[in-house]
């Protein structure tokens, strides 16, 4: 894939299948600026010790539409050819934990690519869901969003409606640019 933010829909997609209802995103810079570390967590289902095992290799999937999976082999191909890697924790009945790293510098490094363009989107497909974006940069700097603090501010306006998709596609693009500009 050509952008670290679809690779990010792609593991979210994952947690949400596994029945997540609480995902939280952790996009960081390291204080030498050497390494992008992406976090994703979920609440779902998790996986048994022998599907972990196995859950960075093609073949290993619980689709039932066809036998590849390929979105967790493709980010671990997207960390591999920048010097990074993609590692997998998972607790059966409490859930799954992702991490991807990737040399920043790295010509071969796919860009960061747009979190508001890719989160608004699956934000407004799942409003009852509960979505947490954070960027962090090399100084220590954080902004992000929570959808379950904007749930309660928004009241009984929902999440799905137009107005706010596009609040919150603009307000995570201008969060990611302040902390993570360039990335
Ligand atoms: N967050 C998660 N929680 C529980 N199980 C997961 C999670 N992520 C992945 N898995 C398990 O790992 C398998 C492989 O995931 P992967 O994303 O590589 O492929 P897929 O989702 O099966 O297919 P594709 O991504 O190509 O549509 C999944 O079928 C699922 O069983
Ligand atoms: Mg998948």
């Amino acid at each position: 894939m050509l952008e670290i933010s679809l690779h990010i829909l792609d593991i979210l997609n994952n947690s949400i299948t596994a029945g997540a209802t609480r995902m939280s995103v952790r996009i960081e810079e390291d204080a030498a600026a050497a390494v992008l570390t992406v976090q994703v967590t979920d609440n779902g289902t998790g996986m048994t010790e022998e599907m972990l095992a196995d859950v960075k290799n093609p073949f290993s999937t619980t689709r039932t539409t066809r036998k590849v999976g390929l979105g967790l082999s493709f980010l671990e191909e997207a960390c591999r050819i920048s010097g990074g890697h993609l590692t997998v924790t998972s607790d059966l009945g409490s859930g799954t934990g992702i991490t991807a790293t990737f040399a920043i510098s790295s010509i071969d490094r796919v860009p960061l690519g747009n979190m508001g363009e890719t989160l608004s989107g699956l934000i407004s497909a799942y409003p009852n869901l509960d979505f947490v974006c954070r960027f962090v940069n090399r100084s220590g700097m954080e902004a992000g969003l929570d959808t379950a603090e904007m749930r309660e501010l928004l009241g009984p306006v929902p999440l799905s409606e137009p107005e706010v998709y596009f609040f919150i596609r603009d307000y995570i693009a201008e969060k990611q640019e302040n902390i993570l500009g360039g990335i």
